[in-house]
């Protein structure tokens, strides 16, 4: 691309790079949760339009009405000036007077000659005044003084004349259309009516999706599910089923795959029972020594192939204390003679299942006692987790060799060499107890020199 390309392309990006940034944080402005957020996609349109609705109400036909009311009555109290003028008699002004009062609902008194009042304070929402003081101005052109405040339904008005103030009072409700108010209150009523309805609504709507939300979390962690039927919109209850199909596949496998290795193990273990036997029985003939080994061997190897297809299947959650199972590690590696080191800090109590979890650490501590000299076993509760650190000074794992360790009977070759006895199995037994956990496992350079093994589980 040419550089004039690149320049012109330039403020395109930066525009795109600003929306970003401002979806990004009107993403952080909202609420997190479904509930919250379904509510606000409802309510906002629905709010904006009615505001929109009222501001274009107030802006054009409130506003004009008003107006048209004020000029009506400005119109009439001119009428009455103009007659004043020109019948300045006091039987006639009487008489004018009983006309306004009858036939144009004005109550007029002539006052003495004077001056008007100090001009009242205006009112903070004074289209009435503004309207009413315009139409004053327009049509009389005499000075004037109004209050609009003063008294609740009436609005009193003030006119200087040659030779005498005319007083007018009339009704509020003459000049102003006051059925804005009782239009207000029906749109905010409404509005609330609708909030309320759609709260209700959206609960029950929200109610089955966090149900499943526990449950899959629930399932994921190892954790017992309770059945239970599918409720809410048809895409929910979809979801529901196809979760307890899952979940029922998934169960079936795992016992299926215990059965067989249970069966495939026990069938082996009687030969090698009989195997035993026949060795004890031809002891003096040939040196059986080594046949005998080779048979131990292979019935340690038989019940680690038992364990690792048995999981930590069946075995319940529980509160365990993980302190107390950390330093009964701790002890183990102290008699085989190795230096450790057991520390915890947090809450002790963890829900876990207690034999699954000591087998995974247990894997673990074996390892960095077959390692290493120095073995250090740290256990971390905070913010929800559990974290175990299991930390050797031993040659380490190579990067590259960190994710193959787990796969099942693999072995480095220096792990031969020490002991051949291993089967390759213990930390992919360990990471499968720890994701059935809800966790995992991670391999890092220890700050003893050697291995780092973190074992993290939701606590
Ligand atoms: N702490 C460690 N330091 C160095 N290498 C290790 C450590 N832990 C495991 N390894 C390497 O990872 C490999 C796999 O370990 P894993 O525990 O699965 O099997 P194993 O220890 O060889 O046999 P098993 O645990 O079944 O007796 C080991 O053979 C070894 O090469
Ligand atoms: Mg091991």
């Amino acid at each position: 691309m040419t550089a004039t390309a690149q320049a012109a392309l330039q403020p395109i990006r930066s525009i795109r790079t600003a929306w970003r940034r401002f979806t990004r944080g009107l993403g952080d402005l909202m609420p997190k949760g479904l509930f919250a957020r379904s509510l606000i996609i409802i309510i906002a349109p629905v709010v904006l339009l009615q505001a929109l609705v009222a501001f274009v109400f107030m802006e054009e036909h409130w506003q004009q009405v008003t107006a048209r009311l004020s000029a009506a009555v400005v119109a009439d109290i001119a009428a009455v000036v103009d007659l004043l003028e020109l019948n300045p008699g006091e039987a006639d002004t009487e008489e004018i007077t009983r006309i306004a009062r009858r036939r144009l609902g004005l109550n007029v008194a002539v006052l003495p000659p004077g001056p008007l009042p100090p001009a009242a304070p205006k009112p903070f929402f004074d289209l009435l005044d503004r309207n009413f003081s315009r139409a004053l101005i327009k049509e009389i052109g005499k000075p004037f003084w109004v209050d609009t405040v003063g008294r609740s339904n009436l609005i009193e008005i003030r006119i200087q004349l040659d030779d005498k103030i005319l007083r007018v009072f009339a009704r509020r409700s003459q000049t102003y259309a006051s059925n804005s108010l009782i239009f207000i209150s029906w749109m905010v009523g409404t509005a609330l009516v609708l909030l309320a309805i759609a709260i209700i609504f959206l609960r029950n709507q929200i109610r089955p999706i966090l149900r499943l939300a526990h449950a899959v979390d629930d399932f994921g962690k190892g954790r017992a599910v309770e059945d239970f039927p599918p409720r809410g919109a048809r895409e929910v209850r979809a979801a529901t089923v196809a979760f307890h199909d899952m979940r029922e596949r998934v169960d079936r496998q795992i016992e299926q795959r215990t059965e067989m290795l249970a069966g495939v193990s026990h069938d082996l273990r009687t030969i090698l029972t009989r195997f035993r036997l026949q060795l004890a029985l031809i002891e003096d003939k040939i040196d059986v020594e080594p046949l005998k080994k080779d048979v131990d061997d292979m019935n340690r190897m038989l019940e680690g192939y038992l364990a690792f297809a048995r999981g930590d299947a069946g075995e319940e959650t529980m509160p365990t204390d993980v302190d107390v199972m950390l330093r009964d590690l701790g002890n183990e590696a102290r008699i085989t003679g190795h230096e450790t080191l057991v520390s915890f800090s947090g809450d002790p109590i963890v829900k876990v299942r207690p034999q699954g979890f000591k087998r995974c650490l247990m894997n673990l501590v074996k390892n960095a006692c077959r390692h290493g000299k120095r073995v250090a076993v740290t256990g971390i509760h905070e913010h929800g987790f559990l974290t175990v650190f299991v930390d050797d000074d031993g040659p380490g794992i190579p990067y590259e060799e960190r994710e193959d360790v787990f796969k099942p009977f693999y072995r480095g070759d220096q792990a031969r060499n020490i002991d051949e006895s291993g089967t390759g199995l213990g930390l992919s037994i360990a990471r499968d107890v720890a994701r059935s956990h809800g966790g995992d496992i991670r391999l890092d350079q220890s700050p003893l020199g050697g291995l780092r093994v973190s074992v993290t589980v939701p606590a």
